[in-house]
Parts: structure tokens; sequence; C-alpha cells
């Protein structure tokens, strides 16, 4: 094996360390293999004795022959002086030893497949947990459909090789029976036999090469074609008013085209390995044939049976010998998937949000935000130096035009992305102390859009959140103005509200947000533009549910329409990340500053 398959070997190893699959479980179906390996080199070498019984009409030989005479030497007197009672003996010797040959390889596969399969699942369990782990940045600089066809294609391609180990193994310790019954057979005509298996090695070198070069392509191609599939199956509408079908369904029909082609070439590079082997073992076995005769002349190599053995078993260990250099192939096509699988498991770039371990119980005093300055990428800083404090119990509003990065400050408050050291203080301790279970269960949010589950809605409003009462449910069900929309639904609250709830209205979807975060019932509430698609009727409705839900609470508002948050004991004007302006309503308006000005363009 050159260089670049033990880079790959050494890949997968890490791999199966990183998912904590010991290797040691392999030795069950290793074990099955040497043994129906050993059974296969015991119905080989009965096949001589066998043909040279048959062919002299006489098994008188049978006590001379290494072993099998030993073996035999226990059978009655009376049997071994009867040859057809022998013959049958030893026929069914054959038989018996050529079926428990197969039960064991059978027996093999299966522990085999059960590692594989077992291997799967917690590579898969692993892969889902860490990407569960990342930070919300990695999401944003990645590719659902990408993770899609990682989670369900890639992961099984990485580890096709330890899926096909077995016969990669049975392959070896036949190999290696094969092997020393052609030395038994004559070892002058193994030794002049040898120089084939030297050239069968490298004859397939540069499609080992070509293999792995295509797989890497195959594996974009797969990325790719999960990328689109997800994005156009998700974006519908924009598709058929801007009626791309025909366009989109040309460019995934040319990527599935690219991945087809490519996978035809790996498949017939593949399969060209057995064919080219067999050839050439067979010119080579002509040419040992050939050159046996010259070399030994008329000296008596072996039997007339022990030769057609012999080249029977030639045959046999090119083919074994094809399914080794065939495993070479599937190692190189598993190169491209075990790369974007390993990917996963490095730490690069995963912008985890880890917390600390504090146990946050509860806000005593206040949130202060410390000259905070935060930038999602390195190069650009969309907070700058933002220092203001949330009061306990009071209403905090934050206002500005959009991309003034109010929602930034909700991100980094709901720890969605890692802030500065010393940035945000919860009652004077650092935010990134406390654990992020103890700490978020004390926060809701409200935002701007809301994510919903393919499920009922029952489970849409309590999802994460454990024996809810019906009571409690249906109060924050009526306290979110829903009630009058659940009672119209045909099945109530157990009506599935489908993908990403297309089946409700904007409006109804921020109500179930709403509902969602007053079950959670957390003494911290964040509203991220709650009521901003709703209309002034039911908004009017909303507003009453929040200036209700918001009553001895922790809240920060942030609101497009000004009205609302009238009732805020602070208002924080945002603008270009910067705060401008802080005060109640009346000393802003009596300042005539910019809140003053928003408020003015919002009169009308
Ligand atoms: N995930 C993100 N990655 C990079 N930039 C972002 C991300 N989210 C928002 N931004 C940028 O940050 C700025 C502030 O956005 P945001 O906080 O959403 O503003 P607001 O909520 O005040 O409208 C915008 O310029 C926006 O482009
Ligand atoms: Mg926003």
């Amino acid at each position: 094996m050159h260089r670049e398959q033990h880079s790959v070997i050494h890949k997968l190893i890490s791999l199966l360390r990183g998912i904590h699959i010991h290797p040691a479980y392999l030795l069950i179906p290793i074990a099955f293999s040497l043994l129906s390996a050993v059974f296969e080199g015991a119905g080989l070498g009965l096949l001589v004795p066998i043909l040279n019984g048959f062919l002299q009409k006489s098994f008188a030989f049978i006590t001379d022959v290494p072993v099998l005479g030993n073996i035999v030497g226990y059978l009655p007197e009376s049997i071994l002086q009867n040859d057809r009672f022998l013959f049958g003996i030893i026929l069914s010797g054959f038989l018996v030893v050529y079926i428990l040959k197969n039960i064991l390889r059978y027996l093999s596969i299966i522990s085999m497949g059960y590692f594989g399969e077992r291997a799967l699942h917690h590579l898969r369990k692993v892969l889902f947990g860490r990407y569960l782990s990342f930070g919300k940045l990695y999401f944003d600089t990645s590719n659902v459909g990408h993770h899609n066809t990682l989670l369900l294609e890639f992961s099984r391609q990485s580890i096709s090789p330890v899926l096909l180990i077995d016969k990669l193994i049975n392959a070896i310790f036949s190999l290696t029976v094969y092997f020393v019954v052609l030395i038994t057979i004559s070892w002058k005509l193994t030794l002049v036999a040898l120089p084939l298996f030297v050239i069968l090695h490298f004859s397939i070198k540069f499609m080992i090469t070509r293999i792995k070069g295509l797989s890497r392509a195959i594996a974009k191609r797969g990325s790719e074609l999960g990328k689109k599939s997800v994005e156009i199956l998700s974006t519908i509408p924009l598709v058929k008013s801007y009626r791309t079908e025909k366009k989109e369904r040309d460019i995934y029909s040319d990527i599935s085209n690219e991945k087809a082609k490519l996978d035809f070439q790996v498949k017939a590079l593949q399969n060209l390995i057995l064919p080219i082997q067999e050839i050439i073992t067979i010119i080579v076995a002509a040419l040992v044939l050939m050159g046996s005769l010259y070399l030994f002349g008329r000296d008596q190599i072996a039997s007339a049976p022990a030769l057609l053995v012999y080249f029977y078993i030639i045959l046999n260990a090119s083919s074994k010998f094809g399914t080794i250099s065939g495993f070479r192939g599937i190692i190189a096509s598993s190169s491209g998937p075990l790369d974007e699988v390993l990917k996963i498991f490095s730490e690069e770039d995963k912008y985890y949000v880890k917390g600390g371990n504090k146990e946050f119980v509860g806000l005593q005093d206040a949130i202060k935000f410390n000259n905070l300055t935060f930038g999602y990428a390195s190069d650009r800083n969309v907070l700058e130096n933002v220092d203001f404090t949330v009061k306990k119990g009071q209403m905090t509003a934050i206002v500005g035009p959009t991309g003034s990065g109010k929602s930034t400050l909700i991100n980094l408050l709901m720890r969605y992305y890692e802030c500065p050291e010393n940035s945000i203080y919860l009652d004077g301790t650092d935010i990134r102390d406390f654990s992020l279970d103890s700490y978020l269960q004390h926060v809701a949010l409200v935002s701007q859009e809301t994510l919903l589950l393919h499920d009922s809605l029952r489970n849409n409003i309590t999802y994460g959140l454990e024996n809810v009462s019906e009571d409690a449910l249906h109060s924050a069900v009526d306290s979110s103005r829903l009630g009058d929309f659940v009672e119209l639904l045909p099945e109530g609250l157990d009506t599935l509200i489908g993908d990403r709830g297309v089946k409700l209205s904007g409006g109804e979807k921020q109500r179930v947000s709403i509902a969602r975060a007053l079950l959670k019932g957390s003494s911290i509430l964040i509203l991220d533009e709650a009521t901003s698609s709703l209309d002034s009727k039911t908004e009017k409705l909303i507003q009453e549910a929040i200036d209700e839900a918001v009553q001895g609470r922790t809240s920060i508002v942030i609101a497009h329409r000004l009205s609302t948050i009238k009732h805020a004991n602070k208002i924080v004007v945002i603008e270009g990340g910067e705060v401008v302006e802080e005060g109640a309503l009346d000393d802003l308006l009596v300042r005539k500053g910019e809140f003053f000005s928003l408020w003015e363009e919002q009169k009308f």
C-alpha cells in the first residue's frame, strides 16, 4: 500500500476512535473468518486425495498422506480395507468441511455486518450531536443541504472500508491458506508463480489513484445536490412566482448528471480490477506452466490431480487477490466523504458557545451591557461600545432603524453567539460564567421569525418543556389570544401545522411564539419585533397580552411601532450599532433628539 492510502486508513482509524468504536470488536468476525479459511484449506487439501483415489480407483495410499493419514489411521481396520467405504467417508468429510466453511463464513459476515451497522449508527449519532453543539455562526456560514447529505450519505461512505473489511480479512486468510496448500503441493512451482502476485499488485495502481481523485469530485457533487434540493424545495413560492422551475430543474439535472457520470467512472474502474487481474492471472499461469516445463524438464513436479488442484487454487487466489485490490479501490473511493466527515470532527470554525459552570438562579438586580463591541465576522463591528442597564422587573425598550444592531444585542443575550469577555453582566457576573442550561431556563424570546416544527400545534407550543399541565397550556393559549383561532381548527390543539408552519398566517405564527414564551414562564422576557407582522386589530389584542405578560418580569422589548413601548421604564435608542440616547419616554420627547424625530415620523 502506498503512502496516500495509509493516510486514508489513518484518518479512518481516528474517525473510529472519535466515535468510540473499539477495533477489538472486529476480533469476533476476524476469528470466524480465520476458522472459515482454515476449513477452506482443509477442503482443498481433501480434494487432492479424493481426485487421486478416484483416478487410481484405490484409496490404499491414503494412510501415507500427511495429516490426513494420521486422522484416517484412527479408523478401524475393517473400514480401511473397504475402498468404497473409505471413499464415502472422505467424500462426506469433504462435504462437512465445506458446509462448516460456509457456516463460518456466514457467521463472519453477519458479525461483521452487525459491527458495521453499529459503527454507522454511532457515527451518525455522534455527528448529529456534534452539529447540535456548534454555535449559530457555524450554521450561518454553512448549508443545511450539505449537512443532510453528510448525515445520510457521507457517513456510510466514509466508513465503507470498515463495513466491507470482513471481505478483506477473509481474502487475506484464504490467500494465506492457499499459499500453504500451494507450497505443500509444489514449492518449486510456487516459487515460479510468486511474481504473478507482484505483477497483480502493481497492475491496478493507476486505477486506485484515479478513483481517489474521482471520489473527492463525487463527494462535492453529492453535497451540491443536497444543497440544491433543500434550497429549492424550501423556497417554492420564490420559484413559483419567478417561474424558475425549468431553470432549477436544469441546474439540478446538470449536477445530478455530473455525479452520475463520475459515479459510473468509479464503478467502471472498480469493476475493471477483477477482470484485469483474472486475465493477467491466466497469462501468468500459462507462462508458469511453460516455464515449469522448461525449468523442471520431465521431473515429476506433482501428481496430475495435485496439478489440477494447484491451478484451481491459483485462479481462486487471483480472485481473492482481486478482492484485496478492490478493497484498495473502496478505500480510495471513501476518501472524499471521509474528508467531509472529518471536517465535522475538527474543532476549526465551530464557534462554540459553551457557557461556564456557575448556576444562574434568577436575576436579582440588573443585566448590564458593558462597553459591548461585537462583530459577526472579524472585519466589521456591528455593535460599538454599547453600554446600558436593564433593571430587574422593569420594561426596557430598544428602538432604532433596521440594521442598527438591535437583534444582534438579543442574539448575544440569547447566547446564540459568543460575546466578548466582560461585556454582558448578570448581577455583576459575566454572562459567560453561567451554564447555558441554568441561564436560558430563565429567558424566553419572541422573535421576528417564528420557528415551527412539522408537528401539532400543541407540541409546537410546549416544545422543550416537560410536564405541562392542560390548564397552563390553555391559559397560555388564551393569554396570547390564540383561543379563537384554535377553536376554528378541525382538531384543535392537535392539528398538524405543517412544515415550518406554512399553514399559519404571520400573525398566528407570532401568537404561537408568544404562547410558547408565556408557557415557559421565564422571569426574563425578550420581544424582538413580536408584533411586527400583525394587523392593528390583532396587534391591539396582543399588546394587551404583552402588557399583561411583562408585569412583574424583566423585559426587553424591541418594537418598530413606538406606540407599543409607551409604558417602557426606559428606552434605549441605537443607531449604527451605538447607543445614541437613553431615558424615559417623557425625557426623550422633551430632549428633542433622535428619539423625538423617530416619534414625530411615526405620528401618522
Ligand atoms: N448572522 C449574521 N452574520 C453576519 N452579519 C449579520 C448577521 N446578522 C446580522 N448581521 C448584520 O448586523 C447588522 C445588524 O443587524 P441586526 O442586529 O439584525 O439589526 P436590527 O435588528 O437592528 O435590524 C446588519 O448590518 C446585518 O447585516
Ligand atoms: Mg432585528
